[in-house]
């Protein structure tokens, strides 16, 4: 694994054990199980399609299927993968939320603070890198760090997985989805089947601008789109439609000091990604305040205001944020734009 290891950051933090299991299991080195990757012929795999979304990435050794996913959310709600089973993935990525917990900080195993801010869940098939850094390339790799991070789950890999295969449950489960028994592929490819599941893409907004509905948004929220695309406030310029994010890194410029977490620059060590930070998502951000990566402001009126004044000239800000004015009533408008971009339907599907 020597070769790997600067290539892939995320390595540095997994216990050695788990390390050799994974890559004895292809699982590093994306090799395709040989039993595993096939569905029992009772769970055919599902596609899922969103007309105006680009086409959903599923790796082909990871179909969807109902079984799959099912016992994904199962894991996903179960605090047995936590060190003394108090911690689950939904306890910090709640449902009600948009997959987020409403704390600028979330709280993991014995107190323990996290370093950001929970970000949504939603829509994760179409990241290209995860972690707000991009610090880990895959969906399956990135679970790794909550379970095994001393702040969250704390719990080493191997353990969690013989807790899994010892679970009154949970093989019988697993037999029914993969036809095979539970192992680092299975284990993590239930979780990250469940996440790929998990897609917002039918709010007011998209009835209006994809589906030609007039009357899906507000005049108000109409205005405020307007000003979303204008070229003088530019957010769509990083927060692209349809996702609502165009994945790059940026310095928004909305803090003056990073020095308590720079952003990309902590896996590329490069000064000039100080602050920078992978341009989220704004579907569903009606739910998932306080904002930014350290929950720093508590509205989105804030966020506005911030972007208004033009950053905090941090040196490395996009030059895309330049500062702007707007009225009391533009300003509502804003808002009840990216109110429009809720979309609770997708949520009755995971409650
Ligand atoms: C103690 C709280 C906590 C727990 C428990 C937790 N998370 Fe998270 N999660 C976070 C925080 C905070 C981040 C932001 C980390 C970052 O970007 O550096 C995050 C980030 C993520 C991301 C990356 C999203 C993106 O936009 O790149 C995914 C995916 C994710 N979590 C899934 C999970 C799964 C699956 C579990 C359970 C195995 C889990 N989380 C458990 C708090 C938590
Ligand atoms: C240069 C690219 C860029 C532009 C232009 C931009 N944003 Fe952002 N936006 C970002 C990044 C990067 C973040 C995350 C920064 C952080 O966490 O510190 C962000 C965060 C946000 C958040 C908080 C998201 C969350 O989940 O916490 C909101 C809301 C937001 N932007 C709205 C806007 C609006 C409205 C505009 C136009 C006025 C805009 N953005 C323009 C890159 C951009």
């Amino acid at each position: 694994m020597n070769g790997s290891n600067w290539q892939c950051p995320w390595l540095k933090s997994l216990k050695l054990g788990s390390l050799v299991l994974l890559s004895f299991f292809g699982l590093l080195a994306c090799q395709p199980e040989s039993k595993s990757n096939v569905a029992p012929q009772s769970d055919l795999p599902i596609a899922i399609k969103i007309g105006h979304f680009p086409p959903m990435a599923v790796p082909a050794n990871r179909p969807l299927t109902a079984k799959r996913i099912a016992l994904g959310k199962k894991l996903f709600e179960d605090p047995l993968l936590s060190k003394n089973n108090t911690i689950s993935c939904a306890t910090c990525h709640l449902t009600p939320l948009a997959f987020t917990d409403g704390v600028p900080v979330s709280t993991g195993t014995e107190g323990r603070k996290t370093k950001r801010n929970s970000p949504t869940l939603f829509n994760l098939a179409w990241h290209p890198y995860f972690f707000m850094d991009g610090g880990n390339p895959t969906l399956e790799s990135q679970l790794l760090g909550p379970i095994e991070e001393h702040s969250e789950m704390d719990l080493p890999f191997t353990e969690a997985m013989e807790r899994v295969a010892n679970h009154p449950e949970y093989p019988a489960l697993f037999q029914a989805a993969f036809a095979d028994g539970v192992n680092p592929f299975t284990l993590t490819t239930a979780l990250s089947t469940y996440e790929r599941s998990l897609v917002s893409y039918a709010s007011a907004f998209d009835r209006f601008y994809y589906q030609g509905d007039s009357s899906a948004l507000s005049p108000s929220a109409q205005r405020g789109l307007d000003l979303f695309v204008s070229a003088e406030l530019q957010c769509q310029s990083c927060h692209t439609f349809p996702l609502t994010t165009n994945f790059s890194f940026e310095n928004n410029g909305l803090k003056a000091d990073y020095s308590n977490d720079p952003g990309r620059a902590r896996v590329t060590e490069v000064p000039q990604d100080v602050g920078k930070f992978k341009v989220p998502t704004l579907r569903n951000i009606e739910l998932t305040a306080p904002y930014l990566h350290d929950g720093s402001l508590q509205t989105l009126e804030a966020v506005i205001d911030r972007y208004a004044q033009g950053g905090s000239q941090h040196h490395n800000q996009s030059e895309k944020v330049k500062g702007f004015s707007l009225t009391a009533q533009q300003k509502l408008d804003l808002v009840a734009f990216l109110q429009s971009l809720t979309d609770t339907s997708s949520f009755r599907k995971y409650q």
